[in-house]
């Protein structure tokens, strides 16, 4: 498309009608909002006879003591029964669950509904072995291999909730994770394949459970080969998958679990320096991951659904396995990242499995973006037929680009809001029944009631401003912070009585529609990760050179934000005033070695000073404002007023800066 083309479009204010043959055959019509506007319980009752249960719930819902919910009170069912051995019960067990794709050229597997009740089945047998029962909290470290999804669905099956640590993370957030849900087992593998070579896993492992001597067993997944190295394997305590679970019994009875059995925990930055760990349970989340899956993405029997993103994060668990598993849909999983051999892999993907329905970030796209359209239309991409957004504000830019470039100009994008804490879509157009604009996600979803408030919690009017919030509990809404009830009122229900805040600033247009302005708390979001301010700082200062740390997301035309610290050194850091050479690469590494590369700073900067109010809060609006080289704002609540201008004298100075 012309650049004229382009930029017409984005002038256009433009709307996106459903196309006509989709609307003529949506799964969900427009009468879906007002049925569930009349009653959302009896809607999600429906919603239900999507999953197979062992005895059937008496109540819906119970809100008799908010904020925590009970869905379908007293049914009992197993998730695992439902992802697979139903599917294979009724006649699909040669249906394709995974089109596995190593990142190796060529490196691939189709694991059928069959075998993966077989494996699925043999790992349960083993975890058992190992002594894993009901309740007990399970760790997985691991790559996007399919062994990633038997075991989330091994520890379902056993009632077993797992936290799935992003393999992208430290040894040390392994570490919290492991040690705050008292995980008894970790699941990993050696390594896996990133940007054409193999990197190890079990190492960070090895580190982590150095300070958690309650970990009995680690089962290791041979993935890459590698060798472990001297002392890189534990006799007593470590088991090769392959032995554990290769020559297991693949017969194995999944046993049926209260509703709100907790199915995992799944860790999530927030607003202070401790990772929350939000809990799911078994229906209500399994309810919501498979109807909006089915609904959001207007699922068919023969489509071929792909979620680019990692296992290790919400969007993984929901649309890459509970959601499409729970539907029965062939789905494709990919190990690696999108220029690994080549800048076209994804649409090689596209054009090999001939994929109908694709989920991404806009942070990859706007990547493709800056690759050039000759890279997508060497390939045929024309079986698409749904494009999907989530996990940042999509821009418009990159939304035509989408839509036209990968989408062909036919495909509807569904810009999708949701957060780990709400399990499932809740915000998105539905392709078949709702417009799309470029930048909003439009509507809340049926059975979903999303309001925009002002300060004192007033719903606001079309055209104006304020906060997202949920006024109705919803199917897969988390249950609690793991072990911290107080914190999960004090963090969500207490800013709007009686509101889930989701910590999102958002908008009405003059139609109504929602556009998501980002967040309104310490939280950043990075290539759609979700970082919180206050992790970083922490992690900052914990190294011995610095005094005082202030970070903040500034505004980035790639990542969408990135991460941005203004450091104050100690002395013994400093020769003559001057900070130490390297100390600004050495900090950016520590993060790096503290949190995870994602949460590496892209910009570091020494300052003498960082602005505070007479209170002593760090004032990081005005810091937002030299990170994005604008004019700094207001100083006047500043206890000294002259701090702005020398941190801009240090800049330009020019010294300091990464
Ligand atoms: O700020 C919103 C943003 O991502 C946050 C949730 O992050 P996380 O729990 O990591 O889950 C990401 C994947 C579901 C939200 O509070 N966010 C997510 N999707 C969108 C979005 N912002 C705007 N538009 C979206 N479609």
């Amino acid at each position: 498309m012309s650049q004229e083309t382009l930029s017409n479009l984005l002038h256009e204010n433009r709307r996106f009608e459903p196309p006509a043959d989709l609307a003529a055959n949506a799964n969900v019509k427009a009468d879906a909002y007002d049925e569930a506007e009349r009653d959302y319980v009896a809607f999600w009752e429906k919603a239900a006879e999507r999953l197979t249960w062992e005895t059937k719930w008496d109540r819906a819902l119970d809100w008799d003591d908010p904020p925590f919910a009970k869905w379908y009170v007293g049914g009992t069912l197993n998730a695992a029964y439902n992802c697979v051995d139903r599917h294979v019960e009724n006649g699909n067990g040669d249906r394709v669950a995974y089109h596995w794709i190593g990142e190796p050229e060529g490196d691939s597997r189709d694991i059928t509904y069959a075998e993966l009740k077989d494996i699925v089945c043999q790992a349960a047998n083993a975890l058992t072995d190992l002594g894993v029962k009901k309740g007990d909290r399970v760790a997985i470290y691991m790559p996007m291999i399919p062994e990633t999804v038997v075991a989330m669905l091994a520890c379902a099956r056993l009632g077993a909730p797992h936290t799935v640590v992003f393999g992208g993370f430290s040894s040390t957030a392994l570490r919290d994770r492991v040690q705050d849900c008292d995980a008894r087992i970790v699941i990993t593998a050696d390594g896996g394949y990133r940007r054409g070579a193999p990197a190890a896993l079990k190492p960070a492992v090895d580190e982590a459970l150095e300070s958690c001597p309650d970990v009995r067993n680690v089962l290791v997944v041979r993935r890459t080969g590698q060798d472990l190295g001297e002392g890189g394997w534990t006799d007593v305590r470590d088991v090769w998958w392959h032995d554990a679970v290769d020559g297991a019994s693949k017969d194995h009875t999944p046993e049926a679990f209260d509703s709100e059995h907790p199915l995992y925990v799944m860790y999530t930055s927030g607003t202070t320096g401790k990772p929350k760990g939000i809990l799911h349970t078994t229906a209500g989340y399994l309810v919501g991951c498979a109807w909006t899956h089915w609904a959001v993405f207007d699922l068919k029997d023969d489509d071929v659904f792909w979620t680019a993103a990692d296992i290790g994060w919400v969007t993984g668990h929901s649309y890459i396995v509970y959601g499409p598993l729970a539907n029965g849909t062939t789905s494709v999983m990919y190990e690696g990242t999108p220029d690994t051999p080549h800048k076209g892999r994804w649409w090689e993907i596209i054009q090999d499995y001939k994929i109908t329905l694709l989920y991404c970030a806009p942070t990859v796209i706007r990547t493709f973006m800056k690759w050039g359209a000759d890279i997508p239309q060497k390939f045929d991409l024309s079986t698409l037929r749904i494009i999907g957004s989530v996990g940042e504000p999509i821009n418009p830019e990159a939304y035509i680009w989408y839509r036209e470039t990968i989408g062909g100009g036919r495909t509807p994008v569904v810009d999708t809001w949701w957060q780990t804490e709400t399990g499932m879509h809740m915000i998105s157009p539905l392709p078949g029944v709702t417009a799309g604009k470029p930048g909003s996600a439009m509507k809340a979803l049926p059975g979903v009631s999303a309001v925009v408030v002002d300060d004192e919690g007033n719903a606001v009017k079309p055209g104006s401003g304020g906060y997202l919030v949920i006024t109705e509990p919803w199917p897969a809404m988390l249950r609690t912070i793991w072990g911290d009830d107080e914190r999960y009122r004090e963090t969500y229900w207490s800013r709007f009585e009686g509101m889930y805040f989701a910590g999102d600033g958002a908008k009405l247009d003059e139609d109504g529609d929602i556009w998501l302005l980002g967040r309104v708390d310490d939280v950043m979001n990075v290539s759609g990760h979700r970082l919180s301010t206050t992790e970083i700082e922490s992690a900052l200062v914990s190294h011995p050179s610095v005094a005082e740390a202030a970070v903040v997301g500034a505004n980035d035309a790639d990542t969408g934000q990135a991460v941005n610290a203004f450091v104050i050194l100690r002395e013994s850091a400093l020769t003559d005033g001057e900070p130490e050479e390297g100390i600004v690469d050495e900090l950016r590494n520590h993060v790096s070695k503290e949190i995870g590369p994602i949460a590496k700073p892209k910009a570091i900067l020494v300052v003498a000073e960082l602005p505070k109010t007479r209170s002593g809060k760090i004032m990081r609006r005005l810091l937002r404002d030299i990170a994005e080289k604008r004019e700094v704002g207001d100083v006047t609540t500043l206890a000294d007023s002259t701090v702005m201008d020398k941190i801009k004298e240090g800049i330009a100075a020019g010294s300091d800066e990464d």
